[in-house]
């Protein structure tokens, strides 16, 4: 099975770097518009499958979307990445064009592609892509509730003083400041949070956990990309391998959570078919209310989206 990175940045290049070394796809295209940095970059993966012992063939192309042609999944990753100062929102006007531009390529030679988006402002791509590719909502996702919750998990790891494997957790809403970590659904090996860390210690790390992508661009001057690009490969290997996992992923809602014609982070399966099934959680009122500001905000970014009269 064939699977295409879209962008050999960072993101894009940690990504395919996993999916190589995770040896379930066939082949991983890489496609930068940049000359030489994704035949080089897939050169470095090949050499390193001698070493790491895997199969999985890397092949480098410069904007030659014709490799990509029958790829199972598509992981968008191109676009600008943010610098400090900035929100995730910043980047529509540049990135929204190359989105667009990007998923048309990628449609006309795998038209049956599943799509992952992970380009900023997540959701708001998502939506770009979708409108972009016509493709069912199954198939068009975003990376991001992955990401989230892996930096909750890591933090509730570091403060309790275990193995970050053990914690279990879900976090809906936006890939932005208002997202939505839920400690009512967060475990430690079956063990409810609220009985490891004191309520206090919990409101900070579900703060720090909403500024996570901050804290790092604050650090390097530019955004991450380790856990992201794990991230954007652990929904492929899910999708390759059929594993029908739950995680928390940015899809189209249609009326799930009172919420209609929005692409937000909400658990579903991940499946061979994409998005196999949105779960619904029993949401507290308070829960909700902050699910719905964080739909509200990102519904103001798509304004901007609109405004740009891509699709008009
Ligand atoms: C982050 C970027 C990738 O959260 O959005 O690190």
């Amino acid at each position: 099975m064939k699977i295409s990175v879209i962008g050999a940045g960072n993101v894009g290049a940690t990504c395919a770097n996993v999916i190589a070394q995770g040896n379930y796809a066939s082949e991983v295209v890489l496609l930068d518009i940049k000359e030489g940095v994704s035949e080089g970059k897939s050169l470095d993966m090949w050499e390193t499958a001698p070493i790491l012992s895997y199969s999985t063939k890397c092949t480098g192309v410069t904007n030659d979307y014709s490799a990509t042609a029958g790829s199972a999944i598509t992981v968008i990753t191109s676009g600008i990445p943010r610098k400090p100062g900035m929100s995730r929102d910043d980047l529509i006007g540049t990135n929204a064009k190359i989105v667009k531009s990007v998923t048309e390529n990628v449609i006309k030679h795998s038209p049956d592609t599943i799509i992952i988006v992970v380009a900023n402002p997540l959701d708001v791509m998502s939506y770009c892509a979708f409108l972009t590719s016509q493709s069912p909502r199954t198939k068009v996702m975003g990376m991001a509730g992955i990401l989230d919750t892996a930096r909750y998990r890591a933090f509730l790891a570091t403060e309790i003083g275990v193995s970050p494997r053990d914690i279990s957790a879900v976090l809906m809403g936006g890939h932005g400041d208002t997202m939505v970590p839920l400690p009512r659904y967060t475990n430690v090996a079956g063990i409810p949070i609220t009985e490891l860390v004191s309520a206090e210690r919990l409101e900070a790390i579900v703060q720090r956990t909403k500024k996570g992508g901050g804290e790092i661009v604050k650090l390097m001057g530019t955004s991450a990309w380790y856990a992201p690009g794990a991230a954007a490969a652990q929904m492929c290997e899910t999708i390759v391998k059929n594993e029908r996992r739950i995680f928390p992923c940015c899809t189209w809602l249609d009326g799930e959570y009172g919420l209609k014609d929005i692409f937000l982070g909400v658990p579903v399966i991940l499946g061979s078919n994409g998005i196999e099934k949105i779960l619904e959680l029993e949401l507290t009122d308070d829960e909700m209310a902050l699910l719905h500001g964080s739909a509200e905000a990102v519904r103001g970014v798509m304004g901007i989206l609109d405004d740009m009269k891509l699709f008009a």
